[in-house]
C-alpha cells in the first residue's frame, strides 16, 4: 500500500508543489485586506487630505479580490486533479490486487467487506489526502504568515496574548480527539457489518421471498441500522464537543484583543487602525482553527483505511512459480495424476486422498461421485486455483507447477459448477469480453450448446443484457450459455463440472454428443452425478469421500455391481417412475 500511495504521490509531485505554492500565495494575499482596512480607518481622521489615498486603498482592495479568486481557482483545480488522480490510482491497483489474490484469500473476505474497501476506504483516503493538502497547508501557512504580520506590523505582546487561548484550544482538541478515534473505529465496523448484511440480503432475495421472511429481515435490518446510528451519534457528540471548545477559545481571543488592544491604543502604542487590522488577522485564524479537529479526525480515518487496505495488499497473491520455465503456448492435453493428496488450508481432513488418473488426448474422462467427494477440488487443482504439490499432476509429462499459469489456463476451458454470468450482454458473457471473436463464431457456439433458439427469442438476441448473476435466465439457460464458452474457446482441455444438472435428459444427451464431436482431438473431463452424462466416457472414475473407489468403462463398472451400479439402478428407476 505504501508503494501504491508513494508511486501516486510521485506521479503528481509537480502539481502538489504548485498547489503548496499557490496556497501560500493565497494566505499571504488574505493578510493584505486587514492592513488596507486598518490604513483606511487611520486615514479617515483626515478625510479631506487623504481622499485620494482612501480611494487608492479601495482600488487595491478590489484588485486583491480579483487576484485572490484567480489564485484560488488555480489551487482548487490542482487539488481536484491530484486527489481524484490518487483515488483513481488506488482503485485500479486495489482491483488488480483482488484479481491476483489467491482464491482462498478472496473466499475469506466477505462481499460486503470488498465493497467497503472500494467505496469507503478509498474514499477516506481521498478525503484525508484532500484535507492534508488543503487544510493542513492552510493551517500551517496561516500560523506562520499571520503571526509574523501580527507581531511585526502591530504588536508582539498583543500577539502572544491572543495566541494563549489558541494553544489551549489545541490542547483540548488533542485530549478529546482520542475518543473520536475510538468511536469512529467502532462506527466503521458497524457500517461494514451493515453493508455485508445488505449484500447478503440482496443476494438471497429469491430465497427470502420464497420463504416469506421479508418481515424478519426488515426487523433485523432496522436493528442493525439503529446500532449504526447510535455509533455515529457518539462520534458526532465528541466531534461537536471539539468544535464548540474551539469556538469558545475564539471568543476569548477577541475579548483579549479588544481589552488589551484598547489599552495599547490609549497608551499610544498602536493606532485604532492597527487594532482593526489586528482583529482582521484574528479572523484569518477562525477557519484554520476550526479545521484542526476535522483534519485530525480525517487523518486518523485515513490511517485506519490505509491499514485496512494495507492488509489486502499484504495478502498472498497467486505466485508466478520460479520453476515456470516451460516455453510453450500450446499443450497437447495428456494428463497424469500420481498419488495426489490434498487438504484445504487449515483443514485436517483430506479433500483428495491418493488420487491416480491418466487421460490421453482424444479421451473423455467421466467423474461421478457422492456430494462433497472432491470432484470440484480435483478440477481446482488441475487449473492451479490452489497450490498443487510437486510431481503429482503432469500435463504432457511436465509438472503442472512448471507450466506458466496463463499458458495452463489458456489451454483449459473450465466450465465451473457455479456457471457465473456477468450482468452484461449474452455476447460478452460467452466471449468473456474478448474482442477477437466474430459474431458468427459466437452464434455457432450457441448452436452447439443448444441455447441458440432461446437467445433468438430474447428481445435483443446476443445483445440482450442479462440481470445480475444471470437472474433473468432459467437454470438450464444459464448452464447452456456457460457451456457455449467451451465451444467458442476451443481449448485443448475441456472441463464441465456438473454443468448439465438443470437440463432434461434429451437436451443433455444432444449436448454431450456435440461435446464428444468437439473433443475428438482434445482431452475432455465431464463431472456429473448422472450416469447418463458420463456413460459414453472412455474412462469413468467414481469418487467417494476423497478417494477413487471404482474406475473403468460404463460396462465394466456396471458388471462390478458397486457404487456406480447403485447410482445407475437408482437413476434408471427414477426415470422409469417419471415416464410411468
Ligand atoms: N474452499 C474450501 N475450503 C475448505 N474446504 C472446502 C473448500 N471447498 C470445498 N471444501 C471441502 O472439500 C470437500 C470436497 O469438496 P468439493 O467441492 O470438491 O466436492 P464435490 O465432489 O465437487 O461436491 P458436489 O458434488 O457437491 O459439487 C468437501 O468436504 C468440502 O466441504
Ligand atoms: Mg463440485
Amino acid at each position: 500500500m505504501k508503494k501504491v500511495l508513494l508511486d501516486s504521490i510521485k506521479k503528481y509531485k509537480l502539481q502538489i508543489i504548485l498547489h503548496a505554492i499557490f496556497i501560500g500565495l493565497n494566505i499571504y494575499i488574505l493578510t493584505i485586506p486587514p492592513q488596507l482596512i486598518g490604513n483606511m480607518i487611520d486615514l479617515l481622521y483626515n478625510l479631506e487630505e487623504n481622499k485620494q489615498a482612501i480611494l487608492n486603498n479601495t482600488y487595491q482592495l478590489l484588485a486583491i479580490c480579483v487576484i485572490f479568486l484567480f489564485i484560488r481557482l488555480i489551487w482548487k483545480s490542482l487539488e481536484t486533479y491530484v486527489v481524484r488522480g490518487i483515488e483513481k490510482d488506488i482503485n485500479i491497483k486495489l482491483f488488480q490486487r483482488f484479481l491476483k489474490l489467491k482464491l482462498q484469500n478472496i473466499q475469506n473476505i466477505k462481499n460486503g467487506e470488498i465493497m467497503s474497501y472500494f467505496v469507503k476506504d478509498v474514499n477516506e483516503i481521498r478525503a484525508g489526502t484532500y484535507r492534508i493538502m488543503t487544510y493542513g497547508s492552510r493551517i500551517v501557512y496561516t500560523f506562520i504568515i499571520a503571526i509574523y504580520q501580527m507581531a511585526r506590523g502591530v504588536n508582539i505582546n498583543l500577539t502572544i496574548a491572543v495566541m494563549v487561548p489558541i494553544v489551549v484550544a489545541a490542547y483540548i482538541i488533542v485530549k478529546i480527539k482520542k475518543y473520536v478515534e475510538i468511536n469512529f473505529k467502532k462506527a466503521q465496523n458497524k457500517f461494514t457489518e451493515l453493508s455485508e448484511y445488505i449484500q447478503e440480503s440482496t443476494d438471497s432475495i429469491r430465497t427470502t421471498k420464497a420463504y416469506s421472511c421479508e418481515g424478519e429481515q426488515l426487523k433485523d435490518f432496522i436493528r442493525k441500522n439503529r446500532i449504526v446510528r447510535q455509533s455515529n451519534n457518539t462520534v458526532d457528540v465528541f466531534s461537536n464537543l471539539l468544535s464548540t471548545c474551539t469556538k469558545i477559545c475564539f471568543g476569548i481571543c477577541y475579548a483579549i484583543s479588544l481589552i488589551y488592544g484598547s489599552k495599547l491604543v490609549l497608551d499610544g502604542k498602536i493606532t485604532i487602525g492597527d487594532l482593526v487590522t489586528f482583529n482582521g488577522y484574528i479572523g484569518l485564524f477562525v477557519n484554520p482553527v476550526n479545521w484542526i479537529p476535522d483534519l485530525i479526525s480525517r487523518v486518523k480515518r485515513l490511517q485506519i483505511s490505509y491499514k485496512r487496505l494495507d492488509e489486502v495488499f499484504k495478502l498472498e497473491v497467486e505466485k508466478v512459480n520460479v520453476k515456470e520455465n516451460i516455453k510453450t503456448d500450446k499443450l497437447n492435453g495428456n494428463i497424469v495424476i500420481k498419488n495426489l493428496n490434498f487438504s484445504y488450508p487449515g483443514i485436517i481432513d483430506k479433500a483428495l486422498d491418493n488420487i491416480n488418473i491418466e487421460v490421453k488426448v482424444g479421451q473423455t474422462l467421466g467423474i461421478i461421485g457422492t456430494i462433497g467427494s472432491g470432484k470440484t477440488t480435483l478440477m481446482n487443482l488441475l487449473t492451479r486455483l490452489y497450490n498443487v504439490p510437486y510431481g503429482k499432476i503432469l500435463i504432457d509429462g511436465k509438472d503442472i507447477n512448471e507450466i506458466p499459469i496463463e499458458v495452463l489456463r489458456n489451454n483449459i476451458c473450465y466450465i465451473t459448477q457455479d456457471n457465473f454470468l456477468f450482468s452484461t450482454t449474452l455476447k460478452d458473457n460467452i466471449s468473456l469480453f474478448k474482442e477477437e471473436y466474430e459474431d458468427e463464431e459466437i452464434t455457432e457456439s450457441t448452436k452447439k450448446a443448444i441455447v441458440y433458439d432461446d437467445i433468438q427469442n430474447m428481445p435483443n438476441g446476443l445483445q440482450t443484457v442479462i440481470g445480475e448473476r444471470g437472474g433473468d435466465l432459467s437454470g438450464g439457460q444459464k448452464q447452456r450459455v456457460a457451456i457455449s464458452r467451451a465451444f467458442l474457446k476451443n481449448s485443448t482441455i475441456l472441463i464441465f463440472d456438473d454443468t448439465f444438472s438443470a437440463l432434461d435428459n434429451k437436451t443433455s444427451e444432444k449436448l454431450i454428443n456435440n461435446i464428444r464431436e468437439l473433443s475428438q482431438e482434445k482431452t475432455c473431463i465431464i463431472i456429473s452425478n448422472k450416469v447418463s452424462d458420463v456413460k459414453y466416457s472412455d474412462k469413468i472414475i467414481v469418487l467417494d469421500e476423497a478417494k477413487i473407489v471404482e474406475q473403468g468403462t460404463h460396462e465394466e463398472l456396471i458388471n462390478k455391481n458397486g457404487i456406480y451400479y447403485e447410482f445407475y439402478e437408482q437413476q434408471s428407476k427414477k426415470e422409469e417412475s417419471m415416464l410411468a
